[in-house]
């Protein structure tokens, strides 16, 4: 059994993806242009903003709002540990130290109640990650952000949709971040990202940063980079987006039916939602004792399984400069110990759930 199956949905909407990707192609649409004019009008709808900026990636996206809000060398931006490493990696980019900070043991977003201990005069931004399709917990980070003027930018990288109580993430900050990579809950068929928000002017220098720091063709008021959105991607997130709803209700009836199917198993510590928030389950990640054993085993019983993630950023060669050290976040690095993302995506069956679940039973049975 995949980890996750993309072709099945392609195979759902196989006649609107080639209708769309045929449309880019005979109107020549190829780099930004009207569908990812589009798509941009209709995601930021969806999501509440202001404005959408079709970009190549999550990680132009956040590489672009740093930007965008001038950070760069000599600044510090406070990021959670236990992430991707793309969300340090932005700030690295603008030449600005990301500074990590642990996480919270129940929701695994960032720790908020460390977060005051980590600000200094550098500190410019903070870029609190929605992982796994949970929320953070954003009213105390908004909060820490407004009491000592810090920018706030959210990763949504991992939460298309996914709501703060009444709000939909990426509309807390000044800026929330989206990436479109062909896993996430809305993937493009290649590489995409978007940046949105209701600030006219951010949104204006966003569209000339993806384009060579231009605002009028062939004027270049800054040196920005080439983060234009393509066209095909465009098309297919326009086609994916009305079904976006109904394929995030299908993820939430397959981690209804995980959690029912592991109840029991002492030794698993399936993912919680706040009651006030919409988890999205772009991951399904549970806490396994034994995680590598169990994780063997089940490959051996035709199960991939995903980490997410193995090593905190914090401990990752690239920053070895910073000198972190092991034992640093405890709670990021006993995730990294234990995390385990079991299969999860909208046509996944009860039957493969009930599967699952029934493997890991044995597992720990027998060890
Ligand atoms: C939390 C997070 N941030 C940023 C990114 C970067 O997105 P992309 O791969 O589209 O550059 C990802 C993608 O995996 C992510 O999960």
């Amino acid at each position: 059994m995949d980890f996750i199956d993309l072709r099945l949905q392609y195979l759902a909407i196989q006649n609107e993806i080639d209708t769309a990707l045929k449309s880019v192609m005979t109107d020549c649409a190829f780099s930004a242009g009207k569908y990812v004019n589009a798509f941009e009008e209709n995601f930021a709808r969806a999501v509440g903003a202001k404005y959408c900026v079709g970009v190549n990636s999550g990680t132009s996206a956040l590489h672009s709002a740093l930007l965008g809000l001038g950070i760069g060398l000599g600044d510090e931006v406070i990021v959670p540990t236990n992430t991707f490493f793309a969300t340090p990696e932005a700030v690295s980019l603008t030449g600005a130290v990301p500074v990590f900070v642990d996480c919270e043991p129940v929701y695994y977003g960032i720790d908020y109640k460390a977060i005051e201990d980590k600000i200094s005069s550098k500190t410019k931004a903070i870029i609190p990650v929605h992982l796994y399709g949970e929320s953070a917990e954003l009213a105390p980070i908004v909060d820490i952000a407004k009491k000592n003027d810090l920018h706030l930018i959210e990763d949504c990288s991992q939460s298309h949709l996914t709501k703060y109580g009444e709000k939909t993430v990426g509309t807390f900050g000044i800026m929330g971040c989206f990436s479109f990579y062909p896993g996430k809950n809305l993937g493009a068929y290649g590489e995409a990202g978007a940046v949105v928000t209701n600030d006219d002017q951010l949104y204006l220098k966003l569209m000339a940063m993806r384009d060579h720091g231009s605002y009028e063709k062939y004027h270049h008021d800054f040196v920005g980079h080439n983060y234009r959105m393509e066209g095909f991607q465009g098309a297919v997130l326009n086609v994916k987006l009305p079904y976006l709803k109904k394929w995030t209700d299908m993820r939430q009836q397959n981690a209804a039916i995980y959690r029912k199917h592991l109840n029991g198993i002492g030794e698993i510590t399936p993912p919680s939602a706040r009651k006030s928030d919409t988890h999205v389950y772009h991951l399904y990640s549970v806490l396994a004792k034994n995680r590598n054993k169990l994780r063997q085993y089940l490959l051996d019983n035709s199960i991939a399984t995903g980490i997410h993630y193995p090593i905190p950023c914090h401990l990752q060669k690239a920053y070895s400069h910073l000198a972190y050290q092991c034992g640093s976040f405890s709670c990021s690095e006993t995730i990294a110990d234990e995390q385990l993302s079991l299969p999860m995506y909208p046509e996944l069956t009860e039957n493969q759930i009930e599967y699952i679940c029934a493997t890991i039973k044995n597992f720990y049975q027998s060890n």
